[in-house]
């Protein structure tokens, strides 16, 4: 008996020392205003920072050297509890992008400049769920009644922010010959601008400045 054809096979993100990010099988690869964007069957897209022709890769990487190891100095991977009535906001602040999506949209819970910086009492239930699938780096999620949420779903996406990280949603599996996982399987924000200290994941400093004309040409074949 013949196997089952895959026609649909998991779209997936590798990630090595030295070079850019190989994607395979993404279909779905959107532009900051959720224009697609061409791929091909393996679409290099650059994580130096430097290419110019972003979001792909266009070879700068090999001229400066660019290696993509974490740092030591980075913000650590812990994951905290913030428990509530009727719900635990989960929170692991070494892999997040700094979007400001939960600070701007729900200040009462989530707080700036005050410790601890999680009120789950400051907003419903519904809200924080409702907020908490939006991190798009997987460091928010919630657990009720024992039972961790933890993925957002929908088609297998990458989504190139403006001057900021690759934002993947889905289920793009990810594989990173130094080891790194995601904090959520099915979504998380990669570096794109080459200067994270949690490299592959995206730790915000593109805010230092980092910017992408967003113009491009289609890679050749
Ligand atoms: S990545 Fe998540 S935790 Fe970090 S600022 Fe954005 S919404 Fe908040
Ligand atoms: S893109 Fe956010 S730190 Fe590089």
């Amino acid at each position: 008996m013949s196997a089952p054809l895959d026609d649909d096979p998991t779209p997936n993100i590798n990630v090595q020392l030295g070079s850019p990010y190989i994607a395979k099988s993404l279909k779905n690869l959107d532009d900051s205003a959720d224009e697609p964007l061409p791929t091909q069957e393996v679409t290099a897209l650059c994580r130096c920072g430097h290419s110019s022709n972003k979001p792909y890769c266009d070879g700068t990487h090999l001229q400066i050297g660019f290696v993509g190891e974490k740092e030591a100095d980075r913000v650590p991977d812990k994951v905290d509890e913030y428990a509530g009535a009727g719900i635990t906001i989960v929170d692991n602040r070494g892999v997040c992008s700094h979007s400001g999506i939960c600070t701007d949209n729900l200040p009462g819970v989530f707080r700036l400049g005050v410790e601890p910086w999680i009120d789950p009492a400051g907003a419903s239930v519904e809200a924080i769920i409702t907020l908490v699938e939006r991190c798009p780096s997987g460091a928010l999620s919630y657990s009720i009644d024992g039972v961790r949420h933890q993925d957002h779903g929908g088609d297998p996406t990458v989504k190139v922010t403006k001057n900021g990280p690759y934002y993947a949603s889905g289920g793009v599996e990810l594989t990173d010959d130094q080891g790194s996982e995601p904090q959520a399987k099915d979504h998380y924000a990669l570096c794109r601008c080459g200067n994270s200290k949690n490299k592959p994941f995206c730790n915000g400093a593109h805010w230092d400045g980092f910017e992408d004309s967003g113009t491009w040409e289609e890679p050749k074949k």
